[in-house]
């Protein structure tokens, strides 16, 4: 492909809406644009449409059994895709969408096995955000859509990101700004009984249960004692996405965890001097007076950031994890890592 057109939506009107109208068109076409969510900018294509979503794995560099969540803009919606929904599925869109949520469901006939890597299922999700909402209601149809990075690098949370990974692949990027959320959609699996939660996100297992009122799966990050803490990935990957190392910097990326927050401190800056004076360019991501909310919002843009700057080697400390939102801000750091922790 030799050019990606560049189209700013970011003030609502006139223009905006025909530039929407445009990349709406190339979708129907069987092309690809990437397109601003509330949680990190995806990589669209007709969920229908076998050529066009093959086309999505090709720009990414993906493998070609990890599956796509499919992109939807009203609830009824759910009908073109999932056999059939369910009271908790019902409940749950009607408490968390327009959101980060994502549902997995028994998939309908015609929703293409490469859309859900040859698996039975559908991940299904519906956008808040008025660029992806109009984009999807102006294609009239359900839009595959992974994260728009390339395959093992950070999720993009800015339209710049995407450029950097994907110009020249794809047909169109829109430029949204800045994702607000900054980390991917739960995804929750509601064919499992009780409904398992595959990917923690900003909607937690507690936002889950309290809304369903009664208790769902999920893994822990990492047990509650530190000295027998197993990594996330201990657990066999029921989410096909999960088992790959797709969050990484270029840097090697050190996470410090530990209970007491003055050793891990002290470790952090250990580690730091020891290593510069190997020569070893060390970057600190440092949750500082930042809420959790905010660190997972710049948490991606601040691992190519260092890429960018040089650095050879991040060194993170982990918050202990609380449950919440904690659980999400470790699974990913630890992904990003590599699970590469030093434990004090
Ligand atoms: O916030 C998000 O979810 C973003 C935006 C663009 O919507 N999308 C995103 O897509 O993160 P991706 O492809 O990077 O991650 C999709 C996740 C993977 O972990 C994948 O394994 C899981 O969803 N998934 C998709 N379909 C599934 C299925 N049928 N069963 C189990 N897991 C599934
Ligand atoms: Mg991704």
């Amino acid at each position: 492909m030799a050019r990606t057109e560049i189209l700013d939506v970011r003030v609502p009107g006139e223009e905006t809406t025909a530039r929407l109208g445009r990349a709406a068109e190339v979708i129907k076409r069987g092309g690809l644009v990437a397109f601003p969510t509330e949680t990190v900018y995806g990589l669209g294509a007709n969920a229908f449409d076998e050529e066009a979503v093959g086309r999505i794995y090709e720009a990414k560099g993906r493998p070609s059994d990890n599956p796509m969540i499919a992109h939807i803009a009203r609830p009824d919606d759910i009908g073109l895709l999932a056999k059939s929904t369910s009271p908790h599925m019902e409940k749950l869109a009607k408490a968390f969408w327009p959101g980060p949520l994502t549902m997995v469901a028994a998939k309908r006939d015609e929703v293409p096995r490469r859309v859900t890597g040859g698996l039975e299922t559908v991940a299904i999700r519906l956008p808040d955000h008025p660029v992806a909402a109009e984009l999807i209601r102006l294609a009239g149809i359900p839009l595959a859509a992974p994260s728009a990075n390339l395959s093992g690098s950070p999720s993009p949370t800015k339209a710049e990101h995407v450029i950097a990974d994907l110009d020249g692949k794809v047909d169109i990027i829109l430029q949204g700004g800045p994702c607000h959320i900054g980390i991917e959609s739960t995804v929750v699996d509601m064919t499992a009984s009780p409904p398992c939660v595959l990917r923690p996100g900003i909607i937690t297992r507690e936002d889950i249960e309290t809304c369903l009122g009664e208790p769902i799966a999920g893994h822990s990050v990492i047990t509650t004692n530190p000295q027998a803490a197993a990594p996330f990935d201990a657990a066999p990957p029921k989410s096909p996405g999960m088992k790959y190392a797709h969050y990484a910097p270029k840097a090697t990326l050190l996470v410090v965890m530990g209970q007491d927050a003055e050793k891990t401190a002290a470790e952090l800056m250990r580690l730091k001097k020891q290593n510069e004076a190997l020569g070893i360019r060390v970057g600190l991501l440092l949750a500082g007076e930042r809420s959790h909310y905010e660190f997972a919002r710049d948490f991606y843009a601040k691992l190519r950031d260092f890429d960018n700057e040089g650095v050879d080697m991040i060194i993170a400390v982990a918050p202990p994890e609380v449950g919440g939102i904690t659980t999400a801000i470790l699974n990913r750091l630890l992904k990003a890592a590599g699970n590469n922790i030093v434990r004090v």
